[in-house]
This record gives structure tokens, sequence and C-alpha cells, in this order.
């Protein structure tokens, strides 16, 4: 039911519990107690005595066959797609159901994780209905050296994807933050398993603050889509299938070219090029001039002691004069 209401609400105007019953053939209680509990579970539900309920245009409910009517027809079957309401992460359901059922290319995405992860052993807020968290599994032959820079590969190609929707501004931090307005919007946290040497395979996770407002769990600086305030694409089915549809291309480009095809692009997004920064590693603490990323993906900084190459993995990156 809560479906077919937010369906009736997509259009972003305020419509009256009473007339939402008479549509859907139920009670007006029974409406009030649908909705309920999402705004319990701090979805932007607007309520006004008088007017009824609204909430921001598009923002209905994940639907598969949704996601997959927005894609080229050519990439309909290219994934398998699973839905749950409720997951302790989308990358860890994605790798049970390989170890289930055999590796293919497949999508995982969720209403709601209750464990979602992070990296470096980080949560990830994770609220019903209001933010995308979705993994890709894809197989990978010829070891999983091969996928040097494949994480800035899938940051860059959320920027061009959120680009092109309508988002102005989203940047990159090193290696694969996605900011908007300095503030953290998206992640992006790759998982390989198998054979690392031969067949691998690969979970890409991503999870995009898209409608949330609120969250007192976080200890970084955030937004989300809505919080922008630019007046851009919400539909999260529709955010999914554009960037399914170019993360398929960057894959593909990405096997042919690896990450060298992405340098000159990556860097044009990057956020923090030229600044003096920290590259924090555990106890270690680097500091240097961000020169970019070279053809594998590696920071190049500018240290006291000349050039170095620093590559992925569980390192973080600071400003060294953030205010
Ligand atoms: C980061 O720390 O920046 C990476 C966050 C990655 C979060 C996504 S949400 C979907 C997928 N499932 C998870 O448990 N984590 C990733």
């Amino acid at each position: 039911m809560l479906h077919a209401i937010l369906a009736l609400l997509a259009d972003g105007q305020f419509h009256s519990g009473e007339k939402l019953g008479e549509q859907l053939g139920v009670s007006r209680a029974a409406i009030w107690k649908s909705l309920q509990r999402l705004e319990q579970q701090g979805f932007p539900l607007h309520r006004v005595r008088g007017k009824g309920y609204r909430i921001p245009p598009g923002a209905v409910l994940l639907d598969c066959d949704l996601v997959q009517a927005a894609l080229p027809a050519p990439l309909q079957q290219r994934w398998q797609w699973h839905l749950y309401q409720q997951v302790d992460s989308t990358n860890a359901q994605a790798q049970r159901l390989i170890a289930e059922s055999g590796v293919r290319p497949l999508v995982v995405i969720a209403e709601q994780q209750t464990a979602g992860r992070g990296r470096r052993g980080r949560q990830w807020s994770s609220p019903f209905g209001q933010n995308l968290y979705m993994s890709f599994v894809e197989p990978v032959s010829g070891g999983a050296q091969g996928l040097e820079g494949l994480s800035l590969v899938v940051g860059l190609t959320l920027v061009q994807t959120l680009d092109a929707c309508g988002y102005q501004g989203c940047q990159l931090k090193w290696p694969n933050d996605i900011l908007l307005n300095g503030a953290k919007l998206a992640g992006v946290l790759l998982e390989i398993s198998g054979d690392l040497t031969a067949d691998a395979v690969v979970v890409i996770g991503v999870g995009v603050n898209v409608l949330m407002e609120q969250d007192g769990t976080i200890d970084q600086g955030w937004t989300s889509l809505r919080r922008s305030g630019q007046k851009a694409l919400l539909d999260r089915n529709q955010l999914i299938a554009a960037f399914a549809q170019r993360l398929a291309q960057a894959l593909a480009l990405f096997a042919r070219d690896g990450f060298a095809a992405f340098q000159a692009q990556w860097q044009a997004c990057d956020a923090w090029l030229g600044a003096e920064v920290q590259v924090i590693s555990g106890a270690n603490i680097l500091v240097g001039s961000n020169l970019g990323v070279d053809t594998t993906g590696a920071l190049r900084l500018l240290t006291a002691e000349g050039e170095r190459q620093v590559s992925g993995g569980e390192v973080s990156l600071r400003l060294s004069h953030a205010s």
C-alpha cells in the first residue's frame, strides 16, 4: 500500500488523507498508519492540517521493474536485480548471493541497511526509503591487480551521472569520496574476493545520500541531493538506472584501457587538486601538495623529500589547513 500512496504523492503536491483513501479504497486512518512509520524513520513527509500530505517530487520507493524499464534495451538483461526492504549490508548480501548461486553480474539494492559498511571499518548511515544503497557484482578475469584504480572510476562515474541528472558541482576527494559543497554526498566501497590471482569477483558498493535531511550519527560533514537545494532528479529508481548505464560503459572502457583512460577526467573533478594535504595511514602522516593522480589512480604528492605516489587502501586524506 505504501508504494501506491507514494506513487500518488510523487507529483510533489498536497493530497488529503481522505482523497488518498478514496483513490485506494481504504480509510483515512489506514493511509495515516502507512505513512506514520515512514515519517518516524525520517522520510521527508510534509504533513499540514487541512491540506494533507506532500513528499518531494519523485520521492517514491524502490522498484526493480521501474529501474530496468529505464535502462536501454541492451542493458535490461545485463544484471540480475535483487531488491530488499531491509538487509544488513548490500555488499554482504551480494557476497552471500554469489556464494549460494555462483558468480554472475547482479545488483543488490535495499531500502534500508542495518549494518551498512563504510571504508576503514566505519558504519554507513542507511535509513529506510531515503538514500541509495547498491552493490554491483562483476566477475573479473586476470587477477585483482587489474582492478587498481577501479574504485576511482566508480566515483567518477557517479559524479558524471549526477551531473547528467542535473546536480552541479559534485566533486571527488581521493580516493573515492564524492563531495557536494565540500560535504560528503556519497561513498564507494569495493570488496574483492575469489582467486585474487586469476578469476576474482568484485562487489562495487555505492551509497548516495538522496533524501536524508537529518542524521545525528554521522561524525563528518555530510549532505544529500535534497539538502543541496538543487532542483533536480530525486527519483531513486531513475538515479539507479542512470548510474547503472554509465557504470556499464565505464567498466568496459576500464577493462580495455585501465585507469589511464579516466585520469584526466578524474583530475578535472578533484576537489583538492593543488591543495596542501595530509595522507593518514594509521599512525603515519604524510604531508604534501596534491599533484593529482597517476595513470594507475595513485595519488601524486609533492613532499619535502620530492614526489611520492600513494596507493588507495586504508588511507584517508585531510586538508592541511582545514578551517
Ligand atoms: C565510504 O565509507 O565512503 C564508503 C561507503 C559505501 C557505502 C555503500 S552503501 C551500499 C554498499 N553496502 C555497504 O554496506 N556499503 C556500501
